[in-house]
């Protein structure tokens, strides 16, 4: 149940993580009452965070925080913009900055000291002000450290107001099997547990690419699926980088999320497929500026045994992905909840459908806390408007 709601956190975003975190703290309190806490909550690591302020590039090194909505297991420090690894294990990391009038924007997410994960990057230097996102899945050992790096130049920054435009959010999907063994021994285990995260289904990869791939019309009738050269998770190998294939072995509702590059004086589209080319979602830019940026997109899928995901790059001279040592183009998934049978295997037969209600009934809290942040940032949005023209 906690576990699950951290998943849920990430996957739709930091908007419904202080609601989430609400409805986590009251779940908690209650078993603290009833019960001493279990130990399981030892292997919860979330934090979300915002930034109110604009970053000018040379004043620092890191993106720090002001405002920390969820920080469960007290990983995250706002003041450094430090995630420190206490739980070993695959994490997912998503990031969305905004792009300051005239100025290119350039975060990259690293790795202790500076080891390169994945890019935001938008070199339109034009006057407007944009988001751009950002998310991959890390594995990582215990004191690795995750942060995001601002470039050391006055011609960067980043953009924020009380809207706020940045935010940054990660959670452990996976604790690392050998952590879970050496940190809860059997005699510590109370029969109101919940089953340890090792004996469920595991399915996770993201993975990158280091190099533009540009449309070529010859391959039309083909649509090969765009392939990676970066793995940074594949738990559990159903992930094949040089087919660029996902392929379900384990049947329930997963997560799925990519990022493009655009490549200049080309168009970028980018579609998510299932089966023989069935197309799920897509990003498109059709501005053939010599400019680069990204494009995001990410949603859930429910996938049966045998199922294959994957992308698809439009195939003709007008199109491109670009990609480069930063690692623009990523592409992440991840299951969120075995399907019914795979917890309750005698009541599959009977309810086929039930595991779709409980996420139904999970967004109505989110949704309607939205409305706050929506019309607050509304505000602080038209007032910043009039102090920058
Ligand atoms: C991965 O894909 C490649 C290229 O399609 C194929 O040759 C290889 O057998 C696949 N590997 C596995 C483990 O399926």
């Amino acid at each position: 149940m906690q576990v699950n709601q951290s998943r849920q956190r990430g996957s739709w975003g930091a908007g419904c993580s202080l609601s989430t975190f609400l409805l986590l703290s009251l779940c908690l309190q209650q078993v603290w009452v009833l019960n001493p806490p279990p130990v399981t909550r030892g292997l919860q690591s979330a934090f979300s965070a915002s930034r109110s302020s604009s970053v000018l590039g040379g004043k620092q090194r890191a993106v720090t925080f002001n405002r920390l909505m969820v920080n469960i297991g007290g990983d995250f420090n706002p003041d450094s913009g430090f995630f420190r690894c206490r739980v070993a294990g695959a994490y997912y990391f998503s990031f969305s900055v905004g792009k300051f009038p005239k100025k290119i924007l350039s975060v990259i997410l690293v790795k202790n000291g500076e080891e390169v994960q994945a890019i935001a990057y938008d070199d339109y230097r034009k006057k407007g002000r944009k988001v751009q996102s950002q998310s991959v899945m890390v594995s990582l050992k215990e004191m690795d450290t995750v942060w995001l790096l601002v470039q050391q130049s006055p011609q960067y920054a980043l953009y924020s107001n009380m809207g706020p435009y940045i935010t940054f959010s990660g959670y452990l999907v996976y604790p690392q099997t050998s952590y879970i063994s050496n940190h809860l021994s059997s005699s510590t285990e109370r029969p109101h547990c919940p089953p340890h995260t090792e004996q469920r289904p595991r399915s996770a990869f993201s993975v990158a690419r280091t190099s533009t791939l540009l449309g070529q019309s010859h391959l039309q009738q083909l649509k090969p699926a765009l392939t990676f050269d970066v793995e940074y998770v594949n738990i559990g190998g159903h992930f094949n980088r040089s087919s660029g294939v996902f392929t379900c072995s384990f049947p329930g509702a997963y997560y799925f999320a990519f990022t493009v590059g655009k490549h200049p004086r080309k168009a970028v589209s980018v579609k998510l497929m299932t089966g023989q080319g069935d197309v799920q979602a897509m990003v498109f830019d059709e501005d053939t500026s010599k400019r680069r940026e990204m494009q995001s997109q990410s949603l859930l899928l429910s996938l049966s045994r045998g199922d294959t995901v994957w992308l698809y790059s439009q195939q003709d001279e007008r199109y491109a992905v670009y990609s480069n040592q930063g690692r623009y183009t990523t592409f992440s998934g991840f299951m969120v909840y075995p399907e019914t049978h795979m917890v309750h295997p005698e009541t599959h037969m009977v309810h086929p459908e039930t595991h779709m209600v409980h996420p139904e009934t999970h967004m109505v809290h989110p949704e309607t806390h939205m409305v706050h942040p929506e019309t607050h940032s509304t505000s602080a949005s038209s007032t910043q408007d009039r102090t920058h023209l």
